[in-house]
């Protein structure tokens, strides 16, 4: 496996980059931010990806993984529910080394955070099957079992009490409706409750920029399944984008 890869996290309304040192799963030097641009179109977001990969001197050697928020079914994106429609149907790594001239892997960013938290975060070494959940805009999933992604699991979108999760146990929503920690909780509740009696999983890991605020709403929740905050924070997507580069380049001829 290479030593060093460069993650991108493309989120609805930053996008964030770093070098990862696949030793140690750290971001070197320091994570960079940009806005999303709007619309956050690809090609908009590609142009933001290029002054990214040229402010962190990115050689056409090193790999680079992209992390996006929509299922990305060998490198295309079937649809997509937090950016710019113009994503649906596009052949992401083709397109962008089209435009840049690298190779990229492209991974959904619930998978990137899961590989993250697996590698180096709160599910190392956890056997069994592993649910990371990232809530944001919306409710990201990923899940691993004894280890190894099942890509695209698409769990933020089940069907529950007539509405798409998504949009009643998010964490956009709690601020939209400006809901209590107890009121989302429920919320909350009703979601993981009905996760873990179709995956009767060993561990669920919450991430999201409001996992880091776990302590409001975790203890609330009654479970069987352990129920942890990711470790790797707001690095998670960036992290695993540059996991999932580098496992392309080992397995790659
Ligand atoms: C998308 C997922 C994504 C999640 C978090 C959902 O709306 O369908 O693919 O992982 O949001 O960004």
């Amino acid at each position: 496996m290479a030593d060093l890869a460069f993650g991108i996290d493309i989120g609805g309304s930053a996008i964030k980059a770093g070098r990862v040192d696949l030793g140690s799963g750290s971001v070197q030097t320091r994570l960079s931010h940009v806005a999303t641009p709007m619309p956050s179109t690809p090609e908009a977001i590609i142009a933001a990806m290029d002054r990214l990969l040229d402010l962190h001197g990115v050689s056409s050697t090193m790999p680079v993984g992209i992390s996006i928020p929509a299922p990305v079914v060998h490198g295309v994106v079937p649809s997509m529910a937090n950016l710019d429609q113009k994503w649906t149907g596009v052949d992401v790594p083709t397109l962008v080394e089209a435009r840049l001239g690298h190779p990229v892997t492209v991974v959904n960013d619930a998978d990137a955070a899961a590989l993250g938290e697996v590698g180096f975060g709160a599910a190392k070494g956890v056997a069994g099957t592993v649910i990371v959940t990232t809530l944001g805009t919306g409710i990201g999933s990923g899940v691993v079992v004894d280890g190894r992604l099942v890509p695209n699991v698409e769990l933020g979108h089940l069907e529950i009490d007539s509405f798409d999760a998504e949009t009643r146990a998010s964490a956009r929503q709690k601020n939209t409706e400006n809901l209590s920690w107890e009121q989302w909780a429920a919320r909350l509740q009703r979601y993981y409750s009905h996760v873990e009696k179709l995956f009767s999983p060993d561990l669920f890991v919450v991430g999201g920029a409001i996992s880091e605020q776990s302590a409001h709403f975790l203890p609330l929740l009654d479970l069987r399944t352990p129920i942890v905050p990711a470790v790797l924070r707001n690095r998670a997507g960036v992290i695993g984008a540059a996991l999932a580069a580098s496992l392309t380049a080992r397995t790659e001829p």
